[in-house]
């Protein structure tokens, strides 16, 4: 059984999900979401960006997966962020997806503060178009990726709605300790993208350690810390034992002195990426 999450407005979506960047293969992704699915995985997670919408659709028609069954969520790229532009995006990305709504439509990045002076500005019109599709009904929750607290204190000026969901980097080792306290208090929920760091901790000592003694993964001791958090995870593979793997976390709990060293464990790998820094991605 996987655990599942309520977002303030009552939707709800399950606490483990697929990411999907990187696979591009149409049969590849076929292969990914009927295994997942058989699995116990109903969360999708896709993006403009990652150029695999029409693969993913045709891979849940192949699979024979009912629409209603699955948690579709998609993300607006920078290139289309204003007002109609976002709301354009969206109407375009159903219609790779084959769907008439989506359960979750995020914007994937902030504005970057480096590019553009009127970055705020930006996302406050990016965001107007997310509300017009939420009250529309389109999507059934709307939320963002990568944003910081200076992103979200500016968002809070202009928005109606603030975001259900802040998607951001969060695994053991890069916690982002202020901004997560920042989203709890306000009601955003956490979703990790790179629950695993990219793959880059699992070889971490002490990950494995804890692994070891409760005969778990260094994956799953990851994934299982982030769902424990309280986060929704989104780890990505193409690997059917991974997979599999990737959602067992549902039958032990990890002690709070092991959380404890899990919260406090230095960087120790990852993209780490900074939404503020980034200038290549606009
Ligand atoms: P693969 O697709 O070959 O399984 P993240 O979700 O943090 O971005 O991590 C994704 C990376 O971690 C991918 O390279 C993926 O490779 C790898 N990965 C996913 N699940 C596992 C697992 N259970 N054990 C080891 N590596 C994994």
């Amino acid at each position: 059984m996987v655990d599942s999450i309520k977002l303030r407005n009552e939707v709800k979506l399950p606490s483990v999900g697929l990411g999907t960047w990187q696979i591009n293969d149409k049969d590849l992704m076929s292969e990914v979401i009927s295994c997942a699915y058989d699995s116990g995985y109903t969360l999708f997670d896709t993006a403009a960006s990652y150029s695999n919408e029409i693969a993913l659709s045709k891979a849940i028609a192949r699979a024979g997966i009912p629409r209603e069954n699955i948690f579709l969520s998609d993300k607006v790229w920078n290139t289309c962020r204003g007002y109609e532009q976002t709301i354009e995006a969206c109407k375009k990305s159903m219609k790779k997806l084959k769907t008439d709504y989506l359960d979750l439509y995020l914007v994937h990045w902030p504005a970057s503060v480096k590019l553009y002076t009127d970055w705020a500005q930006i996302n406050a019109d990016t965001w107007r178009g997310m509300e017009r599709l939420y009250k529309d009904g389109l999507v059934r929750a709307i939320g963002v990726c990568n944003f910081k607290t200076h992103h979200l204190e500016k968002l809070k000026e202009t928005a109606e709605i603030m975001p259900f969901i802040n998607q951001i980097e969060y695994h053991p080792g890069f916690t982002q300790y202020e901004l997560v306290t920042y989203c709890r208090e306000n009601y955003i929920q956490i979703e990790a993208s790179s629950p695993l760091g990219n793959g880059r901790i699992l070889e971490n000592d002490q990950i494995k350690e804890i692994a070891l003694s409760i005969g778990k993964s260094a994956a799953q001791i990851c994934l299982r810390w982030g769902v424990q958090n309280g986060s929704i995870v989104i780890p990505k593979s193409s690997d059917k034992d991974r997979i599999m793997q990737n959602i067992d976390i549902f039958d032990f709990e990890l002690t709070e002195g092991q959380m404890k060293i899990l919260s406090e464990l230095p960087f120790c790998g990852g993209l780490n990426l900074d939404s503020d820094k980034i200038t290549e991605f606009g």
